[in-house]
């Protein structure tokens, strides 16, 4: 989770660092640091709790001069966020820095022995251990030293190490954490993400698991954990640099939100292809073959967080497309259970990142079952991509909010495109019907850009909403703690409640998640048809309700659900269909419309408003949008 960054070259690293930390900060962000070779057999380093820009101060005044430097954002795993605790970590000697992400899992055996052996320890965290090690080992050849500590620790880990006395050089090694080196002219760099790289290079080296990089400014080398050299020839990445910056927007979570029409476009037009005057969809990275996908008798898909959440609509697309039993699991359940899957099995793993440990270690306990294993991807070249037997890549461009919008719908387009493509395999659907479904397909991203046209020409109403719920909201909340009696049988205060049946129950979690993510405010969402089994308990004039009702055929089901919460006293905000009028004469609070489209992928535009009300509401409370409290984008430990 946390962010490694690091620059070997001419220049002087210290801005170069910095500024690929900002790109990382939203893997993590309580603490940072770097490291800096200053000179002859010095090394200097800073670090500071909180955000990039508390570091930036410091160095502002204070500059670490070099041009080989490694840093760090920290999203703490072992050790409050604190500066004793945020990386680098140095040996007792000041001689050798390290930054790490992941968690050493054998790291309190490593430090009592340290200590029995004299070291000192300065800080309450797993990676301390490392840097000791590779002092431990340390001969004048850095290689060999990050070899044999490495060799000594257990878990998860990207390292970047530097030493005093070997200038201008980075040794690196990974493990279960994404680690990349980008390929530059007459220098180098390394990061946790390639979006971090953009601004630099497009050539770039993944270091797979087991591997261990050494680079300078002229020079890239590679060696497996037995010293033996490894060959790699660098990948291109053809990501847009504007993609991975705000583009003039406020925060990259809205930018992020309006980008959405133009990738599924561009999905589309990547995957629909005409073939003997018929449209099909081609997936050209697949890998796995028809008559593989042929004798698949059952799909498991998994994943985590707003991932997950597509997994739940993917569910309901490949039940519509095909006649294959489908489940859908989190990832972190999946994988220690015991999952009856064979090798007519086909596990689907669902990721932006491709880094997410859970999914990571769910895909391979499902292969190492015999499945089939597919992944549905965003990052390329990231590790879930490269070690599924086949690969989607959504190409949505890098996403940099850390709550997931462009990915999601990504990921949807990617499992309608999957859905019908199977149907094609199955023969599951009459032709003709694929056929019409791949053109109103079309027709969604047009639609999608309506919802955002339509926002942009309400702002003002939305902004007024939002902040009328602020009001409210705090005022509840005084009343609540503030004038000393809790009034009894009254929910506490304006918590959110979303609900949806059919494909648009997925959204109504989809749309609570996004919420809490960035608002923290209580959310909950729930399968319509469920609420008498519980939540119908909470409603009384306090929460507010956002009904997914677009017409389809719960349409009249929704209604009655949305009857019994007015007959309570609850505030409804349903989502409907351009035009309707029945949910209008039950006198909503608010009523958001978007245009109608076929039931099966109306959950590609009911979640925009969903995006939206948790962008408004989080910019009203003035919360940190894109970098929220505890959460990190990719969450690459367990
Ligand atoms: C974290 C992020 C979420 C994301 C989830 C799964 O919790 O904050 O936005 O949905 O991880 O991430 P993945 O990269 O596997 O999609």
């Amino acid at each position: 989770m946390c962010g490694i960054f690091g620059y070997t070259g001419k220049k002087e690293a210290q801005g170069l660092v910095l500024q690929g930390l900002r790109q990382l900060e939203y893997r993590g962000y309580d603490s940072s640091g770097l490291a800096v070779q200053c000179g002859a057999e010095e090394l200097r380093f800073e670090k500071t709790k909180g955000k990039i820009r508390n570091l930036e101060e410091v160095l502002k005044t204070n500059p670490l001069r070099g041009s080989t430097a490694i840093g760090h954002t920290r999203w703490a795993t072992h050790g409050t966020p604190s500066q004793v605790n945020a990386h680098p970590h140095l040996d007792s000697a000041n001689r050798i820095a390290v930054v790490h992400n992941g968690i050493i899992e054998n790291y309190s055996r490593l430090k009592e022995k340290l200590k029995k052996e004299g070291v000192s320890f300065r800080s309450d965290t797993d990676t301390e251990v490392i840097v000791h090690l590779i002092a431990k080992y340390y001969r004048n050849n850095l290689e060999e030293a990050v070899r044999r500590a490495i060799k000594d620790i257990r878990g998860t880990y990207a390292v970047a190490v530097i030493s005093a006395k070997e200038p201008g050089k980075i040794v690196a090694a990974r493990f279960d954490s994404p680690l990349v080196a980008g390929v530059g002219l007459g220098e180098n760099y390394l990061a946790s993400d390639v979006s971090a790289l953009l601004d630099h290079t497009r050539r770039v080296v993944f270091i797979e698991n087991g591997e261990i990089v050494s680079l300078t400014e002229n020079s890239m080398r590679l060696m497996d954990l037995e010293g033996r050299a490894v060959k790699r020839l660098p990948s291109k990445i053809d990501w847009n640099i504007s993609q991975a910056k705000k583009g003039g927007f406020p925060h990259y979570m809205i930018k992020e939100i309006f980008e959405q029409p133009e990738i599924i476009t561009a999905i589309l037009r990547e995957r629909i292809k005409k073939e003997k005057h018929r449209s099909a969809v081609f997936f050209e990275e697949l890998k796995i073959n028809r008559r593989e996908f042929g004798k698949i008798k059952r799909v498991i898909l998994i994943a985590c967080g707003t991932a997950y959440h597509a997994g739940l609509v993917g569910k309901y697309i490949l039940e519509a497309f095909t006649d294959i039993p489908v489940w859908v699991d989190t990832s972190s359940e999946f994988r220690y259970r015991n999952p009856n899957v064979d090798r007519r099995t086909l596990v689907i793993a669902i990721s932006q990142s491709g880094e997410t440990a859970d999914t990571l270690a769910g895909l391979r306990e499902a292969k190492s079952r015999g499945a089939v294993t597919l992944a549905i991807c965003n990052v390329l070249g990231s590790s879930l991509s490269r070690e599924a037997r086949g690969v989607i890549y959504t190409h949505a461009g890098p996403e940099i909010a850390v709550a997931s919008t462009k990915a999601y719908t990504a990921q949807l387009a990617v499992l309608y495109l999957l859905g019908l493509y199977l149907a094609g395999i199955f023969h599951a659907r009459p032709r003709k019907k694929i056929q019409d479904t791949l053109k109103e397909f079309f027709r969604v991203p047009v639609l999608m850009k309506e919802v955002l046209e339509n926002y942009k020409r309400d702002e003002k109403n939305w902004a007024k909403n939002a902040h009328d719920f602020n009001e409210r909201y705090h005022a509840q909340l005084k009343k609540y703690f503030g004038g000393g009696a809790i009034e009894k049988k009254r929910s506490p205060n304006g918590f959110f409640l979303y609900l949806g049946r059919g494909i648009n129950f997925p959204n109504a979690l989809e749309g609570a998640l996004k919420l809490k993510e960035i608002s923290y405010i209580p959310a909950e969402g729930y399968p319509a048809g469920e609420m008498k089994h519980g939540p119908i308990a909470l409603i009384d004039e306090n929460p507010w309700v956002i009904c997914l009702a677009p017409r389809s055929k719960t349409y009249d089901k929704m209604i009655s659900n949305i009857q019994e919460i007015k007959a309570r006293g609850g505030m409804i905000i349903p989502v409907v269909t351009r035009g309707d009028r029945e949910i209008r004469k039950l006198d909503p609070f608010y009523s958001i419309e978007v245009p109608a489209v076929e039931e099966i992928f109306s959950p590609l535009l009911t979640v925009l408003p969903l995006q939206l009300v948790a962008y408004c509401v989080a910019r009203e409370f003035g919360e940190d949008i894109d970098q929220p409290r505890n959460l990190a984008k990719s969450v690459t430990v367990e």
